[in-house]
């Protein structure tokens, strides 16, 4: 695979590709992304994908973006170009370029990025053995501020410094509070925990972004009969689950065996997470949008 990048319309190798350095996003955070899976030449959930970033873009009222055939098309185009047959799609869209914060000084023609590269968040090891995860001091954006369902550049600051806060308590990942104190998600994943057979993972409105792979993690014990509920919890929810498990497209699904230092249940990946786990990593080599098909 040769990693690719659309700047604009316009194919080039990763290395050649270059920004303004006026680019809204680059100055301000200003923009929107996406990350994408691309699976056994299939792209996993590209529509739900492309939906959400829609969604992104009306809400913060950024201007002229191209249509959604188009968009889908470049996304098509460049991952064919790149030749690859598993990969991670990085899609950007800032509000546009020039200096300064006001949308009306600056020239207002998104900028939209796609590149085909690699990802990996965690070592493969983990997947096997379980994420030891800490809660962080960094809490969730409120809504009122700038709503965690809203795939936004800037809002990742916090989360980076999750992360960071994480990485130096030697943990594999960071788990973010809301501000009144229930469980959010983790920095690039959502959290689901079993509890006597049933699944629990925090509603949207706890402060999340609304993950493809949480649903699809929904859909799959759904389909299995197992019950699924979306709630408002706290850490002693998570403290005192039988299992847990933690979503995301670039983190895939991978089980969480242990919060603060106390173990979840065994202290091992659980039985329905394994089961999850297998199911989607089936699901992902069937299903999406096939590379070299056209947009649909
Ligand atoms: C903060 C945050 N939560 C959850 C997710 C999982 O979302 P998805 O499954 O759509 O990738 C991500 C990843 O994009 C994320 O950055």
């Amino acid at each position: 695979m040769r990693m690719m990048v659309n700047w604009n319309g316009r194919i080039t190798p990763l290395e050649e590709a270059c920004l303004p350095v006026f680019d809204h996003a680059y100055l301000y955070g200003d923009g929107l992304f996406e990350g994408i899976r691309i699976y056994n030449r299939n792209i996993f959930k590209l529509d739900p994908h492309l939906q959400r970033l829609y969604d992104g873009i009306r809400h913060l009222d950024i201007q002229g973006m191209i249509g959604y055939d188009e968009l889908k098309q470049r996304v098509l185009e460049t991952a064919e170009a790149s030749g690859a047959q598993n990969a991670y799609i990085r899609l950007s869209v800032s509000r546009g370029t020039g200096i300064g914060l006001n949308p009306e000084n600056i020239d207002q023609t998104p900028n939209v990025m796609i590149a085909i590269t690699r990802l990996a968040l965690y070592p493969p090891e983990m997947y096997e053995t379980g994420l030891r995860v800490v809660t962080v001091s960094t809490r969730v954006m409120t809504p009122d501020s700038l709503d965690p369902r809203i795939k936004s550049i800037g809002r990742y600051v916090s989360n980076i410094q999750a992360k960071i806060e994480a990485n130096r308590r030697g943990a594999g990942e960071g788990l973010m509070l809301n501000a009144q104190g229930y469980v959010a998600e983790a920095t690039g994943d959502n959290l689901f925990i079993v509890k006597d057979g049933v699944l629990r993972t925090p509603h949207p409105s706890c402060g999340i972004l609304k993950g493809i792979t949480r649903a699809t993690a929904i859909e799959i014990a759904q389909e299995r009969g197992i019950p699924v509920v979306e709630d408002w919890l706290t850490l002693h929810d998570v403290y005192s689950a039988d299992e847990a498990f933690l979503t995301g497209t670039a983190a895939e699904i991978i089980p969480m065996v242990e919060l603060d230092h106390r173990p979840i249940g065994t202290g091992k990946p659980g039985e329905i997470t394994e089961q999850i786990i297998a199911e989607f990593r089936q699901r992902v080599c069937e299903v999406g949008v096939r590379i070299g098909a056209g947009v649909r």
